[in-house]
């Protein structure tokens, strides 16, 4: 599947083709139908409901963690788009004396700039570029913002999840400071078990590609010994805290992370995660895959910038297409849920990271590119970007859907039907 056997855009059979035209027209001017789901069901066949880890989720598209999931009005404005589900920014781990030893990352963002950029293949794109890391304000405000999000999640039926970045040794030899997983996966148990008494909570653990140039970085024994504990001194801590199995506490999602190694590196990653899952005591669930790294990139003084855009989603894309090859050939002790990250920014590219088997997609630039560039003119950016990347006539998810519907025969198609079948006999049928 790695080349995908897709053409360059999906070509539809009248009346289906004006059908879409039409309602990507209308709906330029007018709010976008909700619940998007039933009215895609509907009127097209298509289930876009999922599961995020194994969690109902309304819409297969999310917001990933960042600056735009850090005020309750953007988690509001997520609700009220109709997203899925919604990440948090990620908040630095602490121990109970307040001891954070991933510090340097709780820095404030000074400016973010949306830029465009070009990929290595010729096609352009955008990144953001910024220097700031993790959550900045205090804990305490963090476990606030996360309690008053789920309660505003819960009225629209979006799913809220924190993220957490705590500490990772810096050689296989160094201790761990468990003390900052218990502290803070107890904290953010105590809030998510006030919601949901019956309910494990999810949880992203972020590995940001700011690491991926530090010296951290450069040892792949390390980071891989980090992919095998993290989940464990997640699920320990959670079972500490509710006395409860980890099954019945938690879902620790893994964010894997862009290192700088050659890509046969970065399927090691999965294949570790993997492997983990397959003895019992690994993650739960999987998100793929945060930034690229330049070292030799310069912003506000900063040598080593994170970047987006059609490389990330490039090589994203190549990784996954690897491992879902493996996965139809049997080569793999198990899979997990996917949640794809990178790039998504229109439908072709979504419907690839489906193919690839993430039942889950998750979007931060394209949530933030300037107004003129969605075609909607009402609604605000999350609004806008849905309708692009759901309705758009040539290139858009629902358009792709209805093409492969209209190959494979079927009345009706869901994201489970597409992520959990290898479709390349179909997609090879002429
Ligand atoms: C400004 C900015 C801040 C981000 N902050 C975080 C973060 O705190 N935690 C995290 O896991 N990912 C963070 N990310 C990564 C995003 O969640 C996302 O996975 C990544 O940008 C790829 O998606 P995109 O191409 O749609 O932007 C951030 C990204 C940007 C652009």
């Amino acid at each position: 599947m790695s080349d995908f056997l897709l053409p360059n855009k999906p070509v539809l059979t009248n009346p289906l083709a004006q059908k879409l035209v039409s309602d990507f027209e209308k709906f330029r001017f007018e709010p976008l139908p909700q619940p998007l789901w039933s009215f895609v069901l509907e009127r097209y066949g298509i289930d876009l409901r999922s599961t995020y880890a194994d969690f109902p989720v309304s819409l297969l598209i999310g917001k990933a963690s960042g600056q735009l999931s850090m005020e309750l009005h953007q988690v509001r404005k997520d609700g009220q788009a109709g997203l899925g589900f919604c990440v948090l920014k990620t908040v630095i781990a602490q121990d109970a004396k307040g001891f954070q030893s991933m510090q340097a990352w709780s820095i404030p963002v000074t400016r973010m700039k949306v830029e465009r950029i070009r990929g290595q293949d010729g096609t352009e794109g955008w990144t953001v570029t910024w220097v700031g890391r993790g959550w900045h304000k205090s804990f305490e405000a963090y476990l606030r913002f996360f309690d008053k999000a789920i309660t505003i999640g819960s009225e629209r039926s979006m799913l809220v999840v924190p993220s957490i970045k705590a500490h990772l040794p810096a050689s296989v030899d160094e201790e761990w400071r468990i003390g900052e997983y218990e502290f803070t996966v107890g904290e953010l148990l105590k809030v998510w078990r006030r919601h949901n008494p019956n309910l494990p909570m999810p949880l992203e653990f972020d590995f940001s590609p700011t690491l991926a140039g530090s010296d951290y970085a450069r040892q792949r024994e390390n980071i891989l010994n980090w992919l095998i504990v993290v989940p464990k001194l997640v699920k320990q801590a959670a079972e500490k805290a509710t006395g409860l199995s980890a099954r019945e506490s938690v879902r620790v999602g893994i964010k894997v992370f862009n290192a700088l190694f050659e890509d046969d590196f970065q399927l090691t990653m999965l294949q570790t995660l993997l492997k983990e899952a397959a003895k019992g005591s690994g993650a739960d669930f999987i998100v793929y895959a945060n930034r690229l790294f330049d070292p030799n990139r310069e912003y506000e003084g900063v040598k080593g910038i994170a970047y987006g855009g059609p490389d990330l989603s490039a090589r994203n894309l190549l990784v996954l297409s690897q491992l879902t090859n493996m996965r139809w050939r049997g080569a793999l002790p198990t899979w997990l849920p996917l949640s794809g990250t990178g790039n998504v920014c229109d439908g072709g590219i979504a419907f690839r990271y489906l193919l690839c088997g993430c039942s889950t997609l998750q979007i931060h630039t394209f949530f933030q590119l300037p107004l003129s560039c969605y075609a909607k003119r009402t609604g605000d950016k999350i609004e806008r970007a849905l309708h692009q990347l759901l309705f758009e006539p040539d290139n858009g998810l629902v358009a792709w859907l209805l093409w492969l519907k209209e190959k494979a025969k079927v009345e009706t198609l869901t994201v489970s039907d597409l992520t959990q079948r290898d479709w390349s006999a179909i997609l090879s049928a002429g």
